[in-house]
């Protein structure tokens, strides 16, 4: 899928604010891409498309994932905005993407993944730091990205997990999983 088509249909699809967010994580993804010695137009193509579900109700994603055998796990059940990621994927690749490593990358952009590729990795930091975030810790999160990018993603994970725990919600296990693997890979 050429990112053209997934632009032009994105811009049919989603709010301009969601637009606009989906802009950001592209170019963010594609210029830490090139930081890192990957291919900037595969990480524009997945920062594109990350957030293609992120509009449905909570009730289409339950519908979609049930109908396409799509895992809801008891926290996604609870919270079915979890299955944007997930659905997402299922999206693109009916849209006619059927590169494996960018769909992975968008299906586990939002809770992250013990031995996620290092697209995935980019796809998951540029949605948090694009230019359009502004919350507590982004300015500390960008600094801490363009300094060391492994440190940036466990301060990154660290602050989703902490972000939960605040708002009292149930942290799903894959989150867990994903911070410990990023723990232990730069502790080695
Ligand atoms: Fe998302
Ligand atoms: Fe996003």
């Amino acid at each position: 899928m050429l990112v053209e088509l997934a632009e032009e249909r994105l811009a049919k699809k989603l709010t301009p604010q969601l637009f606009e967010h989906c802009a950001g994580v592209a170019e963010t993804a594609a210029r830490l891409a090139t930081q890192l010695n990957y291919d900037p137009d595969r990480a524009r193509l997945a920062g594109w498309l990350h957030d293609c579900a992120r509009e449905w109700s909570p009730a289409q994603l339950l519908r979609f994932a049930q109908a396409n055998s799509i895992e809801v796990d008891k926290v996604s059940r609870c919270q079915p905005i979890l299955l944007h990621g997930p659905v997402g994927a299922l999206l693109a690749q009916n849209w006619g993407l059927h590169d494996y490593e960018i769909l992975s990358a968008i299906r586990y952009h939002t809770l992250g993944y013990p031995g996620m590729s290092l697209l995935a990795q980019i796809v998951y930091i540029a949605d948090k730091i694009e230019p359009g975030r502004s919350y507590p810790g982004v300015e500390q999160l960008r600094k801490k990205v363009s300094h060391n990018f492994d440190e940036g993603l466990i301060h990154s994970a660290a602050q989703s997990i902490s972000y939960v725990l605040q708002k009292r919600q149930i942290i799903h296990p894959l989150t867990v999983t994903f911070y410990n693997w990023l723990v232990e890979k730069t502790g080695e």
